[in-house]
């Protein structure tokens, strides 16, 4: 991975940093009388530069620019003297003019053995390390001495190329002319790196190569850049040595800051970043997609769940729909059941009033005879009690009536009877009036938690089903038994008939709703679901149907209820 050191604020723009103006030059330069006397008689130093070696220096449009530009006009405000250029169109050429006394200093140089036989340097004012830079996707460098097996590109005639070529040996370098050159046989592949200081390198990487190459390793080596003069001048190497160590850290990183960025490969740091991600991205990933897969498993979850309860919503009104429809055919029923029932005390009503009639009219009492008035009012008596009677029969089926089809309340504690006693006030007379035999057997009659209109509108639908089913097959001396008693723990109610049972092809289907075996205006087909429905939903009991040889027998069974 690569980071992006910018330890230069500013991007070098060599336009515009000609003549730059300096930091205030605040400090004191401390000089012998003979050195005053020496710069004053001196008047002016002249230097001969490298023309083409930015971003250290350069000349452009006859103008010295670059770092070392920034040092020597600092240089030359600390000795108050102006230092002038002799412009070179080389660096060779600037040597050759030096050699020829042509010029004082040479701003920026290296010492090497053989420039000191006739050079003096003052003591290094700039150092760089020295760096490798190879093209983006090659990994970090450690060792120069392990890429023996690599070209590696170095300047020709250069004192750090020196340096190098004696210290590793196995390395395979090529010399090139400029560092431009260099670095571009790096990006064509002709050479694996090329070594210089890190200021030129990350220089012409930023202006040249900024997305192709980068600084893949330090080494331990350093540029040491200082001012070269003549030997036979040991005054000014005097003074110029005071004057490099005035120019303080400070100064000297603000000048480097506005001449350069780098994009730098970190060591260490970067290759065990590199191992760390190449471990860690797989797991990663994968507890990245572990972590999207729960989100949408969840979220498919959720919209499931939600589907769930919509349909379980829908069914339940479903269901309490056709419990309404149930009930509208049981009171279709129930009113049959009760006009039939009401017939007889109506007509008992009807003749005891007719009788009273006739016999007022016909005069068949002789009430001033005192003896025909007690019996014509005894026979009053008789047939207002009839009529009470009825009227009070009547009144009962009423209640009945409006109990059933009030809704549901609360659950109540009730005898287990009560519902079957209530049902058969309704349709006993009918059943009866049917030729069919009713046998009771009620063993037990525990109170148990229910609503007793619904267990009463269940039994109705069994003994309905169970008279139908008698008239249709016309089954000779037809028995309903009806019998309560203990199973275990649970209270049960058992209906049975002797209608000679139910197929059992059609047997599984009973309870699916709207199954019917009946004509339409007989049957809806709901009656055993909605009891089922109302057993074990709504009483949280059981609705079993056992077929028997001679008939078949319903069950209700209340749970825990002994
Ligand atoms: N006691 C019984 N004997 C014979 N068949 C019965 C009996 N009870 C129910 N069945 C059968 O079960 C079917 C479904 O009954 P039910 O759900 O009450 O609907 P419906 O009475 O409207 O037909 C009936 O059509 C009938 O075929
Ligand atoms: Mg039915």
């Amino acid at each position: 991975m690569i980071f992006f050191f910018t330890l230069f604020l500013y991007a070098a723009n060599e336009s515009t940093t000609i003549n730059r103006p300096l930091e205030k030059v605040s400090s004191f330069l401390y000089l012998t009388d003979q050195e005053k006397q020496f710069l004053q008689e001196k008047k002016e130093l002249k230097m001969c530069v490298n023309p083409h070696w930015m971003p250290y220096e350069k000349i452009e449009a006859g103008k010295y620019t670059g770092i070392s530009s920034d040092y020597i006009q600092h240089i030359s405000t600390l000795i108050k003297i102006p230092i002038h250029l002799v412009a070179t169109k080389t660096w060779s050429e600037s040597l050759a003019l030096f050699k020829d006394h042509q010029c004082d200093i040479l701003p920026l140089v290296t010492s090497s053995p053989s420039r000191a036989s006739f050079m003096n340097f003052t003591k290094p004012y700039f150092t760089s390390p020295l760096v490798v830079a190879t093209l983006n996707d090659k990994s970090f460098v450690s060792d120069l001495s392990k890429l023996k097996e690599q070209k590696i590109g170095l300047l020709r005639n250069y004192a750090s190329s020196e340096l190098l070529q004696h210290k590793y040996l196995n390395v395979n370098f090529v010399q090139v002319d400029t560092l431009v050159e260099g670095l571009e046989k790096v990006v064509n592949g002709e050479l694996y790196g090329f070594v210089d200081s890190l200021t030129t390198i990350a220089y012409q990487i930023q202006k040249r190569f900024p997305t192709q190459l980068k600084i893949a390793a330090q080494l331990h080596e350093e540029v040491a850049l200082s001012i070269g003069l003549h030997k036979d001048d040991p005054l000014l190497l005097g003074i110029l040595n005071k004057s490099v160590d005035l120019v303080k850290d400070d100064t000297k990183k603000h000048i480097v800051n506005d001449w350069i960025s780098v994009k730098f490969d970190r060591p260490d740091l970067e290759s065990s970043i590199q191992a760390f991600w190449k471990i860690i991205s797989p797991i990663l990933l994968l507890g990245i997609l572990l972590i999207i897969s729960h989100y949408v498993l969840r979220q498919y979850n959720k919209r499931l769940k939600k589907q769930v309860h919509l349909n379980i919503e829908a069914l339940r009104e479903k269901d309490e729909m056709l419990l309404q429809k149930q009930r509208m055919a049981a009171m279709g029923e129930m009113l049959s059941l009760i006009a039939h029932q009401w017939r007889q005390p109506l007509g008992a009503i009807n003749s005891a009033i007719m009788g009273i009639n006739i016999k007022i009219e016909s005069g068949r009492f002789d009430l001033n005879d005192p003896v025909e008035q007690k019996k014509f009012l005894e026979y009053l008596k008789r047939k207002h009690n009839g009529i009470i009677d009825s009227v009070q029969y009547l009144s009962t089926t009423t209640d009945d009536f409006r109990n059933f089809f009030n809704p549901n309340k609360n659950k109540e504690l009730t005898p287990l009877v009560a519902p079957i006693e209530n049902a058969l006030k309704v349709i006993e007379h009918s059943l009866r009036k049917n030729g069919i035999e009713i046998i009771k057997e009620m063993q037990i009659n525990p109170e148990v938690t229910m609503y007793p209109n619904e267990i009463m509108q269940v039994l109705l639908n069994l003994l309905k089903n169970s008279e139908y089913n008698f008239l249709d097959k016309k089954i000779q001396d037809p028995i309903i038994s009806i019998e309560t008693f203990y199973q275990q723990k649970n209270s049960v109610i058992r209906i049975c008939d002797n209608g000679s049972g139910i197929p059992k092809e059609i047997a599984k289907k009973v309870f699916e709703p709207y199954f019917s075996t009946k004509e339409e205006k007989h049957g809806a087909g709901l009656g055993l679901y909605m009891s089922k429905v109302m057993i074990e939903e709504h009483h949280d009991a059981l609705l079993h149907m056992v077929n028997q040889d001679r008939g078949v027998c319903f069950e209700i069974i209340f749970k825990n209820t002994d």
